[in-house]
Parts: C-alpha cells; structure tokens; sequence
C-alpha cells in the first residue's frame, strides 16, 4: 500500500524580534496581558522588502536538505498562504523559478490557518494516486505588513508574526506516513476573521473610504473564532484517529496550529490528554498562519519529540471557518 510520507521539514524566520515590550511602545497593550490572554512573549517581523515567497523558499531550500533532495527531484509545488507577495499570480510560481524547479505545476492554497493541513491533504493525494513522487508544501506569511500598529489594532496585532515552513512528501511503503486527514469548513462565520479589500466587487478593488475604514486590514471577532476553536480542534482530532484506527493513548504529540496558548490549554483540557502531548511554540512566534504548524513540527523534532514510529495528530483552525486534521505515523 502506497502512503505519503514527510521525508523533511525546515523553517525560517526573518530575524528581527518584536517583543511585547516592544509593541507596548507603539500602542496601548502590555507585555502582562498579552501573555496572560494569549502565552506570546514575542513574534519575528520581516524588514525591508521582503515577501512571504523569500521566507518559504528559504524554508523549502531546509526541507529539501532535510530530505536529501535537490530542487531537481520535486515534480510539484503547494504553496499555503493568505499573504502572497502578489494579488495573483500566487507564490508557487515564485518558487518554481528562483528554486529553478523546472516546468511543474504550483498550486496555491489560500485556507489561512488550516493551509497547511489543505496543502498536505492535496500533495497526499497526488502522491497516492501515483502522479507525484515529490511534492513540496510551503506555508509562508508575511502578516506584520498588514497588522494595524496602532492602539486601535490591537487586539489583532499582538496575535500575529512572520515566518515560513516546508515539507516534502513522497511516497511510502513501509506503512510510515499520512494515515487519515479530514478538512472542514463554515462559512456562516467567514466575516469573523477576514480581510475585505482588495476586492472583486468594488471597481477599482479598493476605495480611499474602504482605505480609510481600514478594509485592507484583517479584523477578527476574537471571543467567536475563542468558541468555536476550541471545539473544533478536539473534534478533529478525534476524527483522523477514529479513521486511522486509533485512540488519544496512542498519540505521541499533538501538533496544532499555534493560534494563542490558552486556545491550546483548553484542548488540552477538553481531549484530557497530558500537557507535554500538545506541542506549543506560539511564545516565540505567535500565530504564523498556514507556516505555524511547519516550524512547529521542526522544532518538535529537533526537540526529540518527533521520531520514526511515532504517531503524530497535526491540527489547525482558522479564517473561513475552515479546519482540519492529518494523522501520521512518523
Ligand atoms: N492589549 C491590551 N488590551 C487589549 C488588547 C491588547 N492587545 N486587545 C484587546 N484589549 C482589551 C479590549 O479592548 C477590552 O477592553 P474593554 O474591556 O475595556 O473593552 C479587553 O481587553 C478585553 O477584550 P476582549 O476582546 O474581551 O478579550 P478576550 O479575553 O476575548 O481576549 C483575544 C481577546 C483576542 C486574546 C481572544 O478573544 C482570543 O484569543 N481569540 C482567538 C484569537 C485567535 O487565536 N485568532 C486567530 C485564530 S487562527
């Protein structure tokens, strides 16, 4: 039986640190209620011009090396993210070139924070099938460019950083790899963490008013997207393992999204599973978007706590709503 398998992983973050001591210079927050709302103490920013395509690719060039493989070998491209450089066309193209990859297909996926997990369930897909033999999955984001630095920002702005992760998945037949996905989503709640402008239905895409109300920005119902996360994210999980076979006793770690560390305390309360089996890195990135889940499960890995055998449950909710889950057996 053919399975996908992540071969390697990287991820890279612009090195400028913004802490929260910094934030409470431009606005009015404090280091103690962000941390206490939230677990984040700080996050990376880019400088300069630098878009959400240079920080995947270098984040690609890691996963490749991880995986011994060379832009040669990949024969398609998965790029998650909300913040590509461009309108369109997207960041997989971006990729193929400066990787010098060839003439293969990219694809971008824009489901926010559940990306990622969208990205892996298609290059599964491709692989099972036996179209692909190696695919790479990017998510990469860039959201301190569009965070309202101000007082009046700032429920969102502390949530947000910068950063990109990769993957390269290939098949498998030693019964490693993906063993269950499941993606969903609820559109009802699309309004509750988006970004309006630009937009098809205004001519011209955006207006000075739109400008000027602050429409190109993202803006969050934060208590709604609080709710509904914390149920979502256990239900998931339980999805992908009751699909693979398993139970929350044979999980090694659990790898979320890393919105906010008291979303994760409450699905750590909810599933009753031990703390150290939830992962949590958003102190030192805050919420990456569709790169969370990457840079977290490589630096689970260098932390030891991802190694062959294991049985690894990845998680993510975010903007649509839409979310989702991925079984794997390392
Ligand atoms: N610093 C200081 N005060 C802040 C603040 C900040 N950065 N942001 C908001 N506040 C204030 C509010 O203005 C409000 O003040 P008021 O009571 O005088 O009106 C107060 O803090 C409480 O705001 P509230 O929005 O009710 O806080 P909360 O307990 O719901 O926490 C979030 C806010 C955003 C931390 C919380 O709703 C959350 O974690 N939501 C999920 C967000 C998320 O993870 N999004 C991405 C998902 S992929």
């Amino acid at each position: 039986m053919i399975r996908s398998r992540i071969t390697g992983i990287g991820f890279h973050v612009p090195p400028r640190v913004v802490t929260n001591h910094d934030l409470e210079k431009i606005m009015d927050t404090t280091d103690a209620w962000i941390v206490e709302r939230t677990g984040i103490r700080e996050r990376h920013f880019v400088e300069g011009d630098v878009g959400s395509s240079d920080l995947g690719i270098e984040a690609a060039r890691k996963a490749l090396a991880d995986a011994g493989r060379t832009p040669a070998d990949v024969d398609f491209v998965v790029f998650a993210t909300t913040t590509s450089d461009w309108m369109f066309p997207g960041n997989g193209v971006i990729v193929q070139e400066k990787l010098g990859l060839g003439n293969v297909g990219a694809l971008d996926v824009r489901n926010a924070c559940s990306g990622f997990i969208y990205s892996l369930s298609v290059a599964d897909a491709f692989i099972r099938m036996g179209q692909y033999k190696c695919v790479l999955v990017i998510g990469a984001e860039v959201q301190s460019t569009g965070l309202d630095l101000r007082t009046e920002g700032r429920d969102m702005a502390v949530l947000f950083g910068d950063g990109a992760g990769a993957a390269v998945v290939e098949p498998s037949t030693d019964g490693s790899g993906i063993l269950s996905w499941a993606l969903h989503s609820d559109g009802q709640f699309a309004r509750d963490l988006w970004c309006e402008a630009p937009s098809s239905r205004v001519p011209g895409r955006v207006t000075q008013a739109m400008l000027e109300a602050g429409q190109q920005l993202p803006r969050m119902n934060g208590r709604q997207v609080f709710k509904n996360a914390t149920t979502r994210f256990p239900e998931v999980i339980n999805e992908v393992l009751v699909a693979s076979g398993h139970t929350l006793a044979d999980v090694d770690l659990v790898v979320p999204h890393q919105a906010n560390q008291r979303i994760s305390d409450a699905v750590v309360q909810r599933l009753g599973i031990a703390h150290e089996k939830v992962f949590q890195n958003v102190q030192r990135y805050g919420n990456t978007t569709a790169a969370s889940i990457p840079i977290a499960l490589t630096e689970a890995r260098e932390a030891g706590l991802v190694n062959r055998g294991d049985l690894i449950v990845l998680a993510a909710f975010g903007a649509g709503f839409a979310w989702g889950g991925c079984a794997i057996r390392w």
